[in-house]
Protein backbone atom coordinates (compact mmCIF):
# COMPACT_ATOMS: atom_id res chain seq x y z
CA UNK A 1 0.00 0.00 0.00
CA UNK A 2 0.93 3.61 -0.91
CA UNK A 3 -1.38 6.41 -0.02
CA UNK A 4 -2.21 10.15 -1.19
CA UNK A 5 1.36 11.23 1.18
CA UNK A 6 3.28 9.61 -1.36
CA UNK A 7 5.83 8.89 1.61
CA UNK A 8 6.93 5.04 0.33
CA UNK A 9 5.16 1.76 0.76
CA UNK A 10 3.91 -0.17 3.65
CA UNK A 11 3.83 -3.68 3.42
CA UNK A 12 2.82 -6.45 5.38
CA UNK A 13 3.11 -9.91 5.25
CA UNK A 14 0.17 -11.36 7.31
CA UNK A 15 -1.62 -14.88 8.45
CA UNK A 16 -4.99 -14.72 7.43
CA UNK A 17 -7.50 -17.66 9.19
CA UNK A 18 -11.25 -18.09 8.30
CA UNK A 19 -13.36 -16.15 5.32
CA UNK A 20 -15.12 -13.36 4.44
CA UNK A 21 -16.30 -11.60 7.66
CA UNK A 22 -15.02 -14.22 9.88
CA UNK A 23 -11.78 -13.33 8.54
CA UNK A 24 -8.62 -12.96 11.59
CA UNK A 25 -4.99 -11.46 10.41
CA UNK A 26 -2.30 -11.72 12.16
CA UNK A 27 0.83 -9.06 11.15
CA UNK A 28 3.92 -11.59 11.25
CA UNK A 29 5.88 -8.05 9.71
CA UNK A 30 5.34 -5.19 8.49
CA UNK A 31 8.09 -3.03 6.80
CA UNK A 32 7.97 0.64 5.47
CA UNK A 33 9.69 1.12 2.33
CA UNK A 34 10.36 5.22 1.87
CA UNK A 35 10.14 5.97 -1.95
CA UNK A 36 13.55 7.41 -3.45
CA UNK A 37 13.60 10.91 -3.33
CA UNK A 38 13.75 11.08 -7.06
CA UNK A 39 11.26 8.57 -7.52
CA UNK A 40 8.59 10.37 -5.15
CA UNK A 41 9.28 13.66 -6.77
CA UNK A 42 8.51 12.01 -10.35
CA UNK A 43 5.08 10.75 -8.76
CA UNK A 44 3.90 13.93 -7.26
CA UNK A 45 5.23 16.24 -10.69
CA UNK A 46 3.13 13.01 -12.24
CA UNK A 47 0.28 13.76 -10.95
CA UNK A 48 -0.26 17.46 -12.27
CA UNK A 49 -0.97 17.67 -16.06
CA UNK A 50 1.52 20.39 -16.91
CA UNK A 51 4.59 18.23 -15.78
CA UNK A 52 4.14 14.66 -17.11
CA UNK A 53 4.04 13.06 -20.06
CA UNK A 54 1.87 9.54 -21.24
CA UNK A 55 5.76 8.36 -21.57
CA UNK A 56 6.47 9.30 -17.81
CA UNK A 57 3.21 7.67 -16.79
CA UNK A 58 3.83 4.38 -18.63
CA UNK A 59 7.54 4.09 -17.36
CA UNK A 60 6.50 5.26 -13.57
CA UNK A 61 3.94 1.97 -13.72
CA UNK A 62 6.85 -0.32 -14.55
CA UNK A 63 8.92 1.40 -11.66
CA UNK A 64 6.45 1.58 -8.89
CA UNK A 65 6.09 -1.92 -9.93
CA UNK A 66 9.58 -2.66 -9.15
CA UNK A 67 9.24 -0.84 -5.98
CA UNK A 68 6.70 -2.68 -4.69
CA UNK A 69 7.86 -6.01 -5.45
CA UNK A 70 10.93 -5.27 -3.60
CA UNK A 71 8.73 -4.11 -0.90
CA UNK A 72 6.76 -7.92 -1.16
CA UNK A 73 10.30 -9.50 -1.14
CA UNK A 74 11.55 -7.55 2.01
CA UNK A 75 8.77 -8.23 3.85
CA UNK A 76 8.17 -11.73 3.11
CA UNK A 77 11.89 -12.54 3.88
CA UNK A 78 12.35 -10.79 7.38
CA UNK A 79 8.71 -13.26 8.19
CA UNK A 80 10.27 -16.04 6.64
CA UNK A 81 7.87 -17.29 3.83
CA UNK A 82 8.28 -18.36 0.65
CA UNK A 83 6.21 -17.75 -2.70
CA UNK A 84 5.00 -21.16 -1.61
CA UNK A 85 3.79 -20.03 1.73
CA UNK A 86 1.88 -17.12 0.35
CA UNK A 87 -1.86 -17.54 -0.84
CA UNK A 88 -1.51 -14.04 -2.82
CA UNK A 89 -0.33 -10.58 -2.42
CA UNK A 90 -2.94 -7.45 -2.26
CA UNK A 91 -1.54 -4.74 -4.00
CA UNK A 92 -3.13 -1.11 -3.59
CA UNK A 93 -0.55 0.46 -6.12
CA UNK A 94 0.07 4.30 -6.00
CA UNK A 95 -2.66 6.47 -7.33
CA UNK A 96 -2.13 9.07 -9.41
CA UNK A 97 -5.27 10.51 -10.34
CA UNK A 98 -8.72 9.76 -8.98
CA UNK A 99 -11.79 11.21 -10.83
CA UNK A 100 -14.40 8.77 -9.97
CA UNK A 101 -17.23 11.81 -10.72
CA UNK A 102 -15.66 11.58 -13.76
CA UNK A 103 -16.38 7.51 -13.64
CA UNK A 104 -12.01 7.11 -13.58
CA UNK A 105 -9.68 6.49 -10.97
CA UNK A 106 -6.03 5.31 -11.99
CA UNK A 107 -3.51 3.49 -9.73
CA UNK A 108 0.03 2.82 -11.07
CA UNK A 109 2.44 -0.36 -9.87
CA UNK A 110 2.22 -2.97 -12.66
CA UNK A 111 1.02 -6.46 -11.18
CA UNK A 112 2.63 -8.48 -13.74
CA UNK A 113 5.96 -7.18 -12.37
CA UNK A 114 5.51 -7.90 -8.89
CA UNK A 115 3.67 -11.26 -9.89
CA UNK A 116 6.67 -12.36 -11.78
CA UNK A 117 9.50 -10.99 -9.25
CA UNK A 118 7.94 -12.53 -6.45
CA UNK A 119 6.54 -15.86 -8.01
CA UNK A 120 2.92 -14.90 -6.30
CA UNK A 121 -0.37 -14.32 -7.61
CA UNK A 122 -1.74 -10.70 -7.29
CA UNK A 123 -5.04 -9.03 -6.96
CA UNK A 124 -4.31 -5.00 -7.68
CA UNK A 125 -6.48 -2.28 -9.13
CA UNK A 126 -9.15 -2.45 -5.91
CA UNK A 127 -10.93 0.52 -6.93
CA UNK A 128 -11.95 0.56 -10.82
CA UNK A 129 -14.79 -2.06 -10.41
CA UNK A 130 -16.64 -0.08 -7.62
CA UNK A 131 -16.61 2.98 -9.86
CA UNK A 132 -17.56 0.91 -13.28
CA UNK A 133 -20.61 0.80 -11.38
CA UNK A 134 -21.02 4.53 -10.38
CA UNK A 135 -19.38 4.23 -7.06
CA UNK A 136 -16.32 6.28 -5.83
CA UNK A 137 -14.01 4.07 -5.39
CA UNK A 138 -12.65 5.09 -1.89
CA UNK A 139 -12.97 4.17 0.63
CA UNK A 140 -12.79 0.54 0.63
CA UNK A 141 -11.18 -0.39 4.24
CA UNK A 142 -14.54 -0.11 6.26
CA UNK A 143 -15.49 -3.26 5.06
CA UNK A 144 -12.09 -4.81 6.71
CA UNK A 145 -12.67 -2.40 9.52
CA UNK A 146 -16.21 -3.77 9.90
CA UNK A 147 -14.41 -7.47 9.39
CA UNK A 148 -11.61 -6.34 12.31
CA UNK A 149 -12.94 -4.03 14.63
CA UNK A 150 -16.63 -4.42 15.02
CA UNK A 151 -17.74 -4.07 18.77
CA UNK A 152 -20.97 -5.58 20.45
CA UNK A 153 -21.17 -3.06 23.31
CA UNK A 154 -19.40 -0.16 21.58
CA UNK A 155 -20.00 2.37 18.68
CA UNK A 156 -16.72 3.21 16.95
CA UNK A 157 -15.49 5.78 14.75
CA UNK A 158 -12.20 4.32 12.73
CA UNK A 159 -10.28 7.60 12.08
CA UNK A 160 -7.70 6.84 9.56
CA UNK A 161 -5.01 9.73 8.86
CA UNK A 162 -3.16 9.65 5.99
CA UNK A 163 -2.30 12.26 3.49
CA UNK A 164 -6.42 12.22 3.21
CA UNK A 165 -8.72 11.43 6.55
CA UNK A 166 -11.34 8.85 6.52
CA UNK A 167 -13.67 7.97 9.14
CA UNK A 168 -15.78 4.69 9.83
CA UNK A 169 -18.28 4.56 11.52
CA UNK A 170 -19.40 1.04 13.47
CA UNK A 171 -22.28 0.92 15.15
CA UNK A 172 -22.34 -1.24 18.34
CA UNK A 173 -23.63 -4.73 17.02
CA UNK A 174 -23.80 -3.42 13.67
CA UNK A 175 -24.21 -5.32 10.33
CA UNK A 176 -22.26 -4.67 7.46
CA UNK A 177 -25.19 -2.20 6.46
CA UNK A 178 -25.10 -0.32 9.07
CA UNK A 179 -21.59 1.32 8.20
CA UNK A 180 -21.15 4.57 7.92
CA UNK A 181 -17.81 6.17 6.36
CA UNK A 182 -16.59 8.74 3.71
CA UNK A 183 -13.21 11.20 3.43
CA UNK A 184 -13.51 13.85 5.82
CA UNK A 185 -11.30 16.18 4.17
CA UNK A 186 -7.31 16.67 4.63
CA UNK A 187 -5.28 14.62 6.91
CA UNK A 188 -1.74 15.60 6.70
CA UNK A 189 -1.63 16.31 3.07
CA UNK A 190 -2.21 20.62 3.75
CA UNK A 191 0.40 20.37 6.52
CA UNK A 192 2.78 18.08 4.97
CA UNK A 193 2.63 21.07 1.61
CA UNK A 194 3.26 23.76 3.56
CA UNK A 195 6.42 22.64 5.37
CA UNK A 196 7.56 20.97 2.13
CA UNK A 197 7.08 24.63 0.94
CA UNK A 198 8.52 26.89 4.16
CA UNK A 199 11.47 24.03 4.00
CA UNK A 200 12.35 24.17 0.17
CA UNK A 201 12.11 20.48 -0.01
CA UNK A 202 13.92 19.77 3.22
CA UNK A 203 11.03 18.42 5.04
CA UNK A 204 8.68 16.65 4.43
CA UNK A 205 6.40 17.44 7.92
CA UNK A 206 6.08 18.39 11.03
CA UNK A 207 7.47 15.63 13.46
CA UNK A 208 4.71 15.40 16.18
CA UNK A 209 3.20 18.61 14.98
CA UNK A 210 5.91 20.55 16.96
CA UNK A 211 5.72 23.36 14.83
CA UNK A 212 2.11 23.69 14.57
CA UNK A 213 2.05 23.65 18.36
CA UNK A 214 4.09 26.88 18.28
CA UNK A 215 1.80 28.83 16.12
CA UNK A 216 -1.77 30.48 16.61
CA UNK A 217 -4.63 29.69 14.39
CA UNK A 218 -5.36 32.14 12.14
CA UNK A 219 -9.52 32.27 11.70
CA UNK A 220 -10.15 33.64 8.95
CA UNK A 221 -8.68 31.23 6.67
CA UNK A 222 -9.59 28.56 8.76
CA UNK A 223 -13.25 30.02 7.84
CA UNK A 224 -11.92 30.49 3.94
CA UNK A 225 -10.74 26.46 4.02
CA UNK A 226 -13.96 25.42 5.37
CA UNK A 227 -16.69 27.36 3.68
CA UNK A 228 -15.67 24.95 0.77
CA UNK A 229 -18.11 22.89 -0.99
CA UNK A 230 -16.81 19.43 0.14
CA UNK A 231 -17.28 20.27 3.62
CA UNK A 232 -20.86 20.83 2.81
CA UNK A 233 -21.11 17.58 1.05
CA UNK A 234 -23.44 14.62 2.24
CA UNK A 235 -21.20 11.52 2.04
CA UNK A 236 -20.36 9.26 -0.21
CA UNK A 237 -17.77 11.50 -0.72
CA UNK A 238 -13.92 10.96 -1.18
CA UNK A 239 -11.05 13.45 -2.36
CA UNK A 240 -7.79 13.38 -2.67
CA UNK A 241 -4.30 15.39 -4.12
CA UNK A 242 -7.19 16.86 -6.67
CA UNK A 243 -8.44 18.80 -3.66
CA UNK A 244 -6.10 19.40 -0.95
CA UNK A 245 -2.38 18.86 -2.77
CA UNK A 246 0.15 21.75 -4.19
CA UNK A 247 -2.47 23.91 -5.94
CA UNK A 248 -4.70 24.39 -2.79
CA UNK A 249 -2.11 25.45 -0.64
CA UNK A 250 -0.90 27.57 -3.26
CA UNK A 251 -3.74 29.37 -3.99
CA UNK A 252 -4.41 30.02 -0.11
CA UNK A 253 -0.97 31.30 0.28
CA UNK A 254 -1.02 33.64 -2.60
CA UNK A 255 -5.00 34.77 -1.50
CA UNK A 256 -3.90 35.18 2.01
CA UNK A 257 -0.30 36.85 1.65
CA UNK A 258 -1.15 40.12 3.24
CA UNK A 259 -1.76 38.71 6.24
CA UNK A 260 1.60 37.91 6.97
CA UNK A 261 1.74 34.56 8.51
CA UNK A 262 4.24 32.99 10.03
CA UNK A 263 4.99 29.35 8.77
CA UNK A 264 3.98 28.09 12.88
CA UNK A 265 0.89 30.13 12.05
CA UNK A 266 0.12 28.38 8.72
CA UNK A 267 1.20 24.64 10.26
CA UNK A 268 -1.27 25.47 12.88
CA UNK A 269 -4.51 27.00 10.87
CA UNK A 270 -3.70 23.08 8.59
CA UNK A 271 -4.24 21.78 11.51
CA UNK A 272 -6.76 22.66 13.01
CA UNK A 273 -8.60 22.62 9.46
CA UNK A 274 -7.74 18.87 9.85
CA UNK A 275 -9.34 18.46 13.46
CA UNK A 276 -12.29 21.02 13.00
CA UNK A 277 -13.23 19.08 9.84
CA UNK A 278 -13.18 15.98 11.66
CA UNK A 279 -15.26 16.77 14.27
CA UNK A 280 -17.91 18.41 12.06
CA UNK A 281 -18.15 15.43 9.84
CA UNK A 282 -18.90 13.65 13.02
CA UNK A 283 -21.60 16.26 14.06
CA UNK A 284 -22.96 16.53 10.88
CA UNK A 285 -22.86 12.91 9.01
CA UNK A 286 -22.44 10.19 11.78
CA UNK A 287 -25.94 8.43 12.79
CA UNK A 288 -27.25 10.13 15.31
CA UNK A 289 -27.92 7.62 18.37
CA UNK A 290 -31.80 6.69 18.67
CA UNK A 291 -32.02 8.57 21.82
CA UNK A 292 -30.50 11.63 21.38
CA UNK A 293 -32.16 14.06 19.40
CA UNK A 294 -30.72 16.49 16.69
CA UNK A 295 -30.95 19.27 19.16
CA UNK A 296 -29.11 17.45 22.28
CA UNK A 297 -26.09 16.27 20.17
CA UNK A 298 -25.90 19.73 18.99
CA UNK A 299 -26.18 21.15 22.54
CA UNK A 300 -23.63 18.99 23.79
CA UNK A 301 -21.42 19.09 21.00
CA UNK A 302 -21.36 15.28 21.06
CA UNK A 303 -20.51 13.16 18.44
CA UNK A 304 -22.55 9.66 18.46
CA UNK A 305 -19.35 7.36 19.31
CA UNK A 306 -18.08 5.66 22.07
CA UNK A 307 -14.47 5.93 20.93
CA UNK A 308 -12.48 6.84 18.49
CA UNK A 309 -9.95 4.50 17.05
CA UNK A 310 -6.39 6.72 15.32
CA UNK A 311 -4.39 4.96 12.57
CA UNK A 312 -2.69 6.17 9.56
CA UNK A 313 0.78 8.40 9.89
CA UNK A 314 -0.86 11.29 11.43
CA UNK A 315 -1.71 9.26 14.71
CA UNK A 316 1.75 9.52 15.42
CA UNK A 317 1.59 12.77 16.01
CA UNK A 318 1.34 13.67 19.86
CA UNK A 319 -0.24 17.84 18.83
CA UNK A 320 -2.66 16.41 16.24
CA UNK A 321 -3.86 13.79 19.03
CA UNK A 322 -4.16 16.48 21.66
CA UNK A 323 -6.15 18.79 20.06
CA UNK A 324 -8.44 16.05 17.91
CA UNK A 325 -8.99 14.84 22.07
CA UNK A 326 -10.15 18.20 23.35
CA UNK A 327 -12.25 18.99 20.43
CA UNK A 328 -14.32 15.76 20.78
CA UNK A 329 -14.41 16.67 24.48
CA UNK A 330 -14.03 13.47 26.39
CA UNK A 331 -14.21 10.39 23.79
CA UNK A 332 -12.01 8.09 24.76
CA UNK A 333 -9.03 8.04 21.96
CA UNK A 334 -7.66 4.61 21.71
CA UNK A 335 -4.48 3.62 18.52
CA UNK A 336 -4.92 0.98 16.85
CA UNK A 337 -1.62 -0.47 18.13
CA UNK A 338 -3.60 -1.56 21.31
CA UNK A 339 -5.10 -3.83 18.41
CA UNK A 340 -2.38 -5.16 17.65
CA UNK A 341 -1.22 -3.41 14.07
CA UNK A 342 1.26 -0.80 13.74
CA UNK A 343 -0.11 2.71 12.54
CA UNK A 344 0.82 2.33 8.91
CA UNK A 345 0.15 -1.24 9.02
CA UNK A 346 -3.54 -1.39 9.14
CA UNK A 347 -4.32 0.23 5.40
CA UNK A 348 -2.10 -2.73 4.07
CA UNK A 349 -3.70 -5.46 5.99
CA UNK A 350 -6.69 -4.31 4.82
CA UNK A 351 -6.01 -4.87 1.04
CA UNK A 352 -4.52 -8.19 2.08
CA UNK A 353 -7.88 -8.99 3.39
CA UNK A 354 -9.76 -7.12 0.19
CA UNK A 355 -7.39 -9.75 -1.83
CA UNK A 356 -8.52 -12.31 -0.19
CA UNK A 357 -12.29 -11.37 -0.67
CA UNK A 358 -11.53 -11.57 -4.05
CA UNK A 359 -10.15 -15.21 -4.10
CA UNK A 360 -12.65 -16.36 -2.05
CA UNK A 361 -15.55 -14.83 -4.78
CA UNK A 362 -16.86 -12.00 -1.66
CA UNK A 363 -17.45 -8.50 -2.83
CA UNK A 364 -16.65 -6.22 -0.24
CA UNK A 365 -17.03 -2.72 -1.73
CA UNK A 366 -19.87 -1.19 -0.04
CA UNK A 367 -22.59 0.61 -1.90
CA UNK A 368 -23.91 2.91 0.94
CA UNK A 369 -20.42 3.84 1.51
CA UNK A 370 -19.11 4.41 -2.08
CA UNK A 371 -22.41 5.16 -4.10
CA UNK A 372 -22.09 2.31 -6.20
CA UNK A 373 -25.04 0.93 -7.26
CA UNK A 374 -24.25 -3.17 -6.49
CA UNK A 375 -22.07 -4.96 -4.40
CA UNK A 376 -19.31 -5.99 -6.79
CA UNK A 377 -15.60 -8.46 -6.73
CA UNK A 378 -12.48 -5.72 -5.72
CA UNK A 379 -9.59 -6.29 -7.69
CA UNK A 380 -7.81 -7.85 -11.12
CA UNK A 381 -6.19 -10.98 -11.01
CA UNK A 382 -2.78 -11.77 -12.21
CA UNK A 383 -0.67 -15.03 -12.29
CA UNK A 384 3.05 -15.31 -12.20
N1 LIG B 1 5.89 11.45 13.94
C1 LIG B 1 5.05 12.06 13.09
N2 LIG B 1 4.62 13.31 13.35
C2 LIG B 1 3.78 13.96 12.50
N3 LIG B 1 3.37 13.42 11.36
C3 LIG B 1 3.76 12.17 11.03
C4 LIG B 1 4.62 11.43 11.88
N4 LIG B 1 4.83 10.23 11.28
C5 LIG B 1 4.12 10.24 10.12
N5 LIG B 1 3.48 11.40 9.97
C6 LIG B 1 2.63 11.83 8.86
O1 LIG B 1 2.03 10.69 8.26
C7 LIG B 1 2.15 10.76 6.84
C8 LIG B 1 2.15 9.37 6.26
O2 LIG B 1 0.98 8.72 6.70
P1 LIG B 1 0.34 7.50 5.90
O3 LIG B 1 -0.64 6.86 6.81
O4 LIG B 1 1.41 6.67 5.31
O5 LIG B 1 -0.44 8.30 4.76
P2 LIG B 1 -0.80 7.80 3.29
O6 LIG B 1 -1.73 6.66 3.46
O7 LIG B 1 -1.44 9.01 2.67
O8 LIG B 1 0.50 7.43 2.63
C9 LIG B 1 3.42 11.55 6.61
O9 LIG B 1 3.40 12.17 5.37
C10 LIG B 1 3.38 12.55 7.76
O10 LIG B 1 2.61 13.66 7.41
MG1 LIG C 1 1.95 6.23 3.34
Amino acid sequence: MSGTSVDGIDAVACRVLGRGSRMRATVLQHVHAAYPSTLRRALLDAMSPATTTTETICDLNRQVGDAFAAAARRVMKRAGISARDTAVIGSHGQTLCHRPDAGSTLQIGCPAVIAQSTGCRVVADFRSADVAVGGQGAPLVPWTDWVLLRDTRRTRAVQNIGGIANVTCLPAKGGVDDVTAFDTGPGNMVMDELVRSFSRGGRRFDANGRLAARGRVCDAVLADWLSLPFFRRRPPKSCGREEFGRAFVAEALRRHARRRLRPEDWLATALALTIESIARAYETWLPKRERETRRDSKRFGLPPIDEVILCGGGSRNATLRRMLASRLGGVPIRRIEEFGFAAGAKEPVSFALLACARLDDVPANLPQVTGASRRVLLGSLTEP
